[in-house]
């Protein structure tokens, strides 16, 4: 009788650990939900990762010019892989512009909504 409950206890602890570690593993690829891009001497851009992530379910909208890792695109733009501002202008302003036009609810267009501060 004793070995059967520790068994039982045994298993159902192995298979909370098993879920926790998978709901780690899956909640925590989505990278931060709110983050700061550098903006060069314009000043950082607020990027609220979430938000994009909820409206567009195709993480490759955005994550096709660069991989889902922290500080990817300083790191392209030091290696040229990256063209200065190729993030802004393909993306994130070509998209709010677009919507825009097209009367849809969608992020800032201009230098000083976007950069936190001007230089
Ligand atoms: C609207 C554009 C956009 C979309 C859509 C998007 N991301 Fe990101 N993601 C970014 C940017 C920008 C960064 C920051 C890259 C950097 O630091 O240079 C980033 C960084 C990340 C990182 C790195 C960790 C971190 O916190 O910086 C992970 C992981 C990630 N994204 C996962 C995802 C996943 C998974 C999806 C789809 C569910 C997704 N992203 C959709 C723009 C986007
Ligand atoms: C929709 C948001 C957004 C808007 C609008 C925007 N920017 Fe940016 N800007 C960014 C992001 C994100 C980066 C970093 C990624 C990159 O370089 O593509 C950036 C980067 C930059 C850089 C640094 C480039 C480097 O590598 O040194 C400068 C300078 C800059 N922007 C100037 C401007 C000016 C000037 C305007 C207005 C004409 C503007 N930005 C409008 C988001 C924006
Ligand atoms: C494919 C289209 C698309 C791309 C690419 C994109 N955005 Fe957006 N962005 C949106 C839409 C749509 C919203 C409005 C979401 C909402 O409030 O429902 C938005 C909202 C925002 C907001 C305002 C959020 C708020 O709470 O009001 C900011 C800031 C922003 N985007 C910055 C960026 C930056 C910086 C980039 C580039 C790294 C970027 N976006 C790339 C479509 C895009």
């Amino acid at each position: 009788m004793k070995v059967i409950r520790m068994t039982v206890w045994v298993l159902l602890v192995a298979s909370l650990l098993g879920f926790a570690g998978g709901y780690t593993i899956l909640a925590g690829n989505k990278g931060a939900p709110e983050m700061t891009l550098n903006g060069g001497k314009s000043g950082p851009v607020p990027f609220p990762h979430l938000v994009h992530q909820t409206k567009f379910e195709d993480c490759n909208t955005c994550h096709e010019l660069f991989p889902q890792e922290p500080g990817a695109i300083d790191a392209l733009k030091a290696s040229g892989e990256l063209k200065k501002k190729q993030v802004m202008n393909k993306q994130c302003t070509k998209c709010h512009k677009k919507m825009k036009k097209d009367g849809q609810k969608t992020g800032p267009t201009t230098c000083k909504t976007c950069h936190a501060k001007n230089g």
